[in-house]
């Protein structure tokens, strides 16, 4: 067993945290209280290869592997959340689903110019009534012709409002069950098509959150992914690579809180010395460090049995209800080791709380990692 991070993941892991320390950090706090999505700082994240990391090279990707993606992420994610799904959706679910299944000629139209971070992606599975229960779709695609007519409505859309291309996922084939969703490329302008609302959120409120509204939109028949009937699939797939990149979050924003809770214990004094000589301190700044190292390597894990072509659906389940977790203890831990500081923006920690909470909801929730493990537990 090989613990090390090979020089290249080591590269990609420090230019990851360059650039969130000296791009990211002096507009963070502005950007959350002022719902402003980082159009700049993910065009800047762009250059820098990282929308499309793991994207053959021949399709402008990087190239990289799962393990430098969520080295990556969790770099960025120690200082924002809100960029960091913007950069998780894209790679993990928009550009690795067009990429694994797509056709040269999607490929070449939406991919390249999605992993070279000139357009950013939507997916879209989400639905006012279908949540985690994903199979009950009630946005329709009839098919006619030589397109397929969409309709309904889209809730809690990752790059709603920026995006440029969109997955969408819609039934097809009512009688058939999740046989017969089908999973398509839409394109913002296409007529019909109406992001609505923005969300107001309580974390990650620079990132672009919206309802997308489908009314009688054409969609042709060569943007649709796959074989027909195969959108369900698709979305589980591709969710379950997703599922690596949000525990990566998870792990980021924890790890990011730890920091601050740990650089903080050495200035603060309280009762004649350093409040990391206190016991009552040193012991969570060391539950914290086991909690975040053991939801590091089952982040890695994951990702590493992703790289090496074996099945990832249970590690990556288990990744991401573990790191969400012990993000949301370590950041909770860490408001509460900076005290009264920790409950004013200027300190970071309480918005890395508030971020934290997403993780246990988006790209399925703790309730659906579980339902994922306890079949995957249960089967023999
Ligand atoms: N890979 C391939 N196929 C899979 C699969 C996977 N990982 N998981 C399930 N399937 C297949 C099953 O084999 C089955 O196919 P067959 O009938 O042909 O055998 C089919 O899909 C249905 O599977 P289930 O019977 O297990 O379906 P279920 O209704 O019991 O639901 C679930 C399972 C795990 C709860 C699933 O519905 C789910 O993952 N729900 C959560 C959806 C989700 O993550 N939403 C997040 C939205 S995206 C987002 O948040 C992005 C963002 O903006 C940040």
């Amino acid at each position: 067993m090989n613990f090390e991070y090979t020089e290249e993941q080591l590269a990609v892991r420090a230019a990851a945290r360059d650039f969130a320390q000296n791009v990211l950090k002096p507009g963070v706090i502005d950007r959350d209280r002022e719902m402003r999505f980082p159009k700049d700082e993910i065009r800047q994240l762009g250059e820098l290869g990282f929308m499309g990391m793991m994207v053959d090279p021949k399709y402008g990707g990087g190239g990289m592997d799962t393990v430098s993606y969520a080295l990556a992420m969790e770099e960025i994610s120690k200082i924002d959340a809100s960029v960091s799904v913007c950069m998780s959706v894209n790679n993990s679910l928009v550009c690795w689903g067009l990429e694994k299944f797509g056709t040269e000629a999607q490929k070449q139209k939406y991919l390249v110019p999605l992993a070279k971070g000139e357009i950013i992606g939507a997916f879209c599975l989400s639905e006012p009534e279908a949540g985690s229960d994903a199979t009950s779709q009630r946005t329709s695609a009839i098919e006619k012709d030589d397109h397929y007519l969409l309709n309904g409505t889209k809730n809690w859309i990752t790059n709603g409002g920026s995006a440029s291309v969109y997955l969408v996922i819609a039934q097809t084939y009512p009688d058939k069950g999740h046989h017969g969703i089908n999973a398509f490329i839409i394109e913002k302008g296409m007529p019909g098509f109406t992001v609505g609302a923005k969300e107001d959120k309580m974390g990650i409120r620079a990132s672009d959150t919206h309802t997308l509204i489908f009314n009688d939109v054409k969609v042709p028949k060569e943007n649709r992914i796959g074989e027909d009937g195969f959108g369900f699939k698709f979305a589980m797939k591709t969710l379950s690579g997703g599922r690596i990149g949000i525990a990566s979050q998870a792990l980021g924003i924890a790890a990011g809180a730890y920091e601050l809770a740990l650089a903080y214990s050495k200035e603060r004094k309280a009762f004649g010395k350093p409040i990391h000589e206190h016991q009552a301190i040193a012991f969570k700044l060391a539950d914290m460090a086991t909690e975040i190292d053991a939801a590091r390597l089952l982040v890695m894990k994951a990702a590493h049995e992703k790289d090496n072509g074996q099945n990832y659906d249970l590690s990556g389940a288990m990744a991401k209800l573990f790191a969400s977790r012990v993000a949301m203890w370590v950041t909770t831990e860490a408001v509460q080791v900076h005290g009264g500081y920790g409950y004013v923006k200027e300190y970071h920690v309480e918005r890395l709380m508030r971020d934290a909470k997403i993780t246990q909801i988006y790209e399925g929730t703790s309730e659906v990692q579980k339902i994922v493990i306890s079949r995957s537990v249960l089967k023999d």
